[in-house]
């Protein structure tokens, strides 16, 4: 049996106008937006964990598949686009 999918978001936030961070682009927002959406379609079977910063902060909101890539540049608006993201994972490592 495999273990659930498991998406991580990182939700640190850095203080200071030149230091960006994924809290302060509002991924506590996406975090529960996520969550609430995944239980209306019925995906129970996806864990959503908040994270530490992942050291992406100038691409975030940042998330991880567990074992797989990195998610930049994510919605709080568009829950919907991280969840199609669990079932094709973008393939890229690093941000573009
Ligand atoms: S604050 Fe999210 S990756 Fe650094």
């Amino acid at each position: 049996m495999s273990p659930p999918p498991t998406l991580l978001v990182c939700t640190n936030r850095r203080f200071g106008a030149d230091r960006p961070s994924c809290a302060g682009r509002g991924s506590e927002k996406l975090l529960k937006r996520l969550r609430r959406r995944l239980a209306e379609l019925g995906r129970d079977e996806v864990v959503v964990e908040e994270s530490p910063c992942f050291g992406h902060c100038r691409h975030g909101p940042n998330a991880r598949l567990l074992g797989g890539a990195f998610s930049h540049r994510l919605s709080a608006d568009d829950p919907d686009a991280v969840i199609a993201s669990l079932d094709s994972p973008p393939s890229q490592e690093d941000p573009p």
